[in-house]
């Protein structure tokens, strides 16, 4: 179907922050597909670590006890302090379970027209339920009547969240720590902080959806490490499985109680390929540092950036938050996308912003080709 629009090329091979397309070309890849290859393209104890499982078992169902499933959930919760695990395949299922759990909360709790507060601008998938949670007109325009469940309040302003303390319906409140379709929008640093502390006074259920923020993309393996909370819900996809299609949703003290047998299901989710993938995929970020080097490459490329850019007036701000990075442009940037593929370079343009997600394990010589390349299209703009 045409959902798509896809660039002229294709890419039979990939090595770490490269790509190959079928005439050999070969590409720095600054976006991961989108977030998704942190630990690079083709990592070779993660393609080991599939074929060892494709050769053992690849599906059962979960209608059995799935080892791997169980070792990832304990794994995962004991990194993130939650109690309970969900697994599904991909950003917005987890997201739809986020919600499922708000729902069967405000079911016990007698709210009959229940309503969670999610952000403007905000991306939380594409399913009707994850739609309807989106904070984006133009990715809803057409699927109307959507669920009605959701308020967009202004991200980043605690008091358009404090006006709704008195609003009985309210169940939780659902938020990106750091916008990442938008256009990399970070919050101030106390700002999850303000929003944990309305949702315990009213208990309300705190979902973070670190779909793009996590698996150590914004220096720590997730974003609201950086502030001294947990949620009540968190939301993974994307990096999880490295390519594999894994995602889970978390879910802490009553929010991991709600779920009952038959209340939610999938078919593929938590396989004992996917699972068993994902575990290797948290070993490996522990073991190479590469929450740290996020940090490290992080600075570097969003300082060089700076610098080497000073005196363009087309550039408004750089923001970056480990390797979430994103250079805000004062003019409609959309034709860089393809100057960037002709430079062999991968990058995201959102609206006046070019979005740059590259593999975690990039290093300082590849950040300097980056670089080069970034500042050689942007001063041709
Ligand atoms: C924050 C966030 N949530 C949810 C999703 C949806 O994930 P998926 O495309 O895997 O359904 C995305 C995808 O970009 C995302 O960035």
């Amino acid at each position: 179907m045409s959902n798509y629009a896809p660039l002229e090329v294709s890419f039979i091979k990939g090595n770490g922050c490269y790509l190959i397309d079928d005439k050999k070309n070969k590409y720095l890849d600054a976006l991961s597909g989108v977030a998704v290859v942190n630990l690079g393209h083709c990592q070779q104890d993660i393609v080991k670590a599939i074929q060892d499982q494709a050769a053992k078992l690849i599906h059962t169902s979960n209608w059995y006890q799935i080892k791997h499933q169980q070792n990832l959930a304990e794994k995962l919760c004991k990194l993130t302090d939650m109690d309970r695990a969900f697994f599904a395949n991909s950003g917005a299922e987890a997201n739809e379970a986020a919600i499922k759990i708000s729902r069967i909360y405000a079911n016990k709790k007698n709210i009959k027209n229940p309503i969670i507060l999610t952000a403007k601008k905000s991306f939380h998938g594409r399913t009707m339920a994850t739609l309807s949670a989106t904070g984006n007109d133009n990715v809803k325009k057409g699927f109307a009547p959507l669920l009605e469940e959701f308020i967009h309040v202004d991200f980043n302003d605690i008091n358009a969240i404090k006006k709704h303390i008195n609003n009985e319906n309210i169940v939780a409140v659902m938020l990106e720590p750091i916008q990442g379709e938008s256009g990399v929008i970070i919050p101030d640093d106390n700002y999850l902080n303000l929003v944990r502390k309305i949702c315990d006074n009213n208990k309300w259920l705190l979902i973070l959806d670190e779909v793009q923020t996590g698996i150590a993309r914004t220096g720590k393996l997730f974003a609201y490490f950086y502030n001294n909370i947990t949620p009540d819900l968190l939301t993974i996809g994307k990096a999880l499985g490295n390519g594999v299609p894994i995602s889970a949703c978390l879910a802490k003290g009553n929010a991991a109680k709600l779920f009952t047998p038959g209340s939610h299901g999938s078919t593929f989710g938590g396989n004992p390929l996917v699972c068993s993938t994902a575990s290797k995929v948290l070993d490996i970020i522990k073991r190479d540092n590469i929450a740290n080097n996020a940090v490290k490459m992080g600075d570097y490329i969003a300082c060089n950036l700076k610098n080497k850019l000073v005196s363009s007036e087309k550039i408004v701000e750089i923001r970056h938050k480990g390797l979430m990075l994103a250079i805000e442009l004062n003019q409609d940037c959309s034709s860089l996308l393809q100057q960037a593929l002709d430079n062999k370079l991968l990058i995201n343009i959102t609206g006046k912003s070019i979005r740059l997600l590259p593999p975690l394990i990039i290093n300082q010589k590849q950040a300097d080709i980056l670089i080069a390349k970034l500042v050689k299209i942007i001063n041709e703009l």
